[in-house]
């Protein structure tokens, strides 16, 4: 029995990559879904263009993160500011609407640096898709990455935001963890703003995939590494939740176009959600959103590469701030 578990495993190993299979036609698929891991990134279709700001503008080329002296001493930052504070200022600090990141100071040479893992084409687009009318398609510009670059930017994570040390680790768990933020970032490429859940305490549905995420991710595959954290720290992590019943997967990207009923339903649905330029908007006028929830009670997430019907129920819709400890 054991050997024959042992090859089905191989087998969807080789097809699917590390962990993933498909859950969409099982009747009794597993909470929460499993966030799936590629073989590599692919490249994002020339169509998906970055607005106002470029992903990344004075990062480090990829897959070049520095390496260190084994026993170089390092102070890691926990750091926060509010989201898309260059436009709002500190507004969406009031909604608890933070973004997450970390960074490093290499006692040595005195250099900081900046890591943050966020969406190639802004959060509006990770959320929803684009609907194309000469194509008649639903494209997606949804990947996320990691972006490091020099310095950190003390002011801008200190002002309406957090920068708080959190441990000091040596160069060899430093080195590791570069290798582990290529490697990361080269097998997880889509970003996913919701969390999905039956209710504030029951089952959760899906996991987010998001800057938060890359930050407890990362936290502890440093302490996997050796790393020890400053428990007395408290950080909380923003998560938009949607509430709702047991998700029902209705295809995947190709195969919702093989029913005219289900691609027209994803169609309605997402027409609500075009044209505005940010999420941040969004959250803003949740309120104009909130009758057609209350209305049709539905909602179709989009995650590893499916498409799932959410029979949405009150609450509906929150954003929650809540303390995740740090690893020890
Ligand atoms: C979202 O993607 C569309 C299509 O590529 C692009 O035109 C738009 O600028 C993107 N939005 C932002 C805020 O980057
Ligand atoms: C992660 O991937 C993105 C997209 O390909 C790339 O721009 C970025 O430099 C990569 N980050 C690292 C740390 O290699
Ligand atoms: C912090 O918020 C205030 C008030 O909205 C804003 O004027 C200021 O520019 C923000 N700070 C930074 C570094 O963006
Ligand atoms: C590095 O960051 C720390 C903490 O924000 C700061 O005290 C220090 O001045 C920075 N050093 C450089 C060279 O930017
Ligand atoms: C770095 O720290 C880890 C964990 O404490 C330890 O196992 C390792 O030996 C240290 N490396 C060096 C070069 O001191
Ligand atoms: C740990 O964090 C607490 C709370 O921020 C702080 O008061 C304390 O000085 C920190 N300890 C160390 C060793 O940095
Ligand atoms: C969608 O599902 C079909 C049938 O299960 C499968 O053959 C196809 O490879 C899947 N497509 C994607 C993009 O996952
Ligand atoms: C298309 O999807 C709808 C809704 O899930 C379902 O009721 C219908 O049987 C499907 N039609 C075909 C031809 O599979
Ligand atoms: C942080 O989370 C804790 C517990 O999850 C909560 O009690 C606290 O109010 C939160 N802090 C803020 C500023 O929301």
């Amino acid at each position: 029995m054991k050997w024959l578990l042992a090859l089905v495993y191989l087998i969807l190993f080789v097809q699917y990559g590390i962990g993933w299979t498909s859950q969409c036609s099982d009747p009794h698929p597993l909470w929460p879904q499993i966030h799936r891991e590629y073989e590599k990134r692919p490249i994002s279709d020339p169509y998906c263009k970055a607005g106002i700001i470029p992903f990344c503008p004075t990062g480090l080329p990829s897959n070049s993160m520095p390496k260190v002296g084994d026993s170089d001493l390092l102070y890691v930052y926990a750091m926060k500011a509010p989201v898309w504070e260059f436009k709002f200022g500190d507004l969406l600090k009031k909604f608890n609407i933070m973004h997450d990141a970390i960074g490093f100071h290499h006692v040595p040479t005195g250099l900081n640096m900046t890591m943050e893992w966020y969406e190639l084409f802004q959060l509006f687009n990770c959320t929803f898709p684009h609907e194309r009318k000469v194509e008649q398609d639903l494209m997606w510009c949804n990947q996320g990455a990691a972006c490091i670059y020099m310095g950190i930017d003390e002011k801008h994570w200190k002002e309406n935001g957090t920068l708080v040390k959190v441990g000091e680790i040596n160069g060899t768990i430093f080195n590791q963890f570069a290798m582990w933020t290529e490697l990361d970032n080269n097998t997880f490429p889509f970003y996913e703003t919701w969390t999905v859940k039956e209710s504030r305490q029951g089952v959760t549905w899906f996991d987010p995939f998001d800057c938060a995420s890359w930050v407890l991710r990362a936290f502890s595959k440093l302490h996997e590494y050796g790393a020890t954290f400053n428990t007395s720290v408290h950080l909380n992590y923003t998560k938009a939740v949607l509430y709702s019943d047991q998700p029902m997967c209705i295809g995947n990207a190709t195969t919702v176009y093989q029913n005219v009923t289900i691609i027209n339903s994803l169609k309605k649905f997402y027409s609500y959600f075009q044209g505005s330029q940010n999420l941040a908007e969004v959250l803003l006028h949740l309120l104009e959103y909130l009758p057609y929830f209350l209305m049709y009670n539905n909602f179709y997430l989009y995650y590893n590469d499916e498409y799932w019907h959410l029979p949405l129920k009150y609450p509906y819709i929150e954003i929650t701030y809540d303390e995740v400890p740090l690893p020890s």
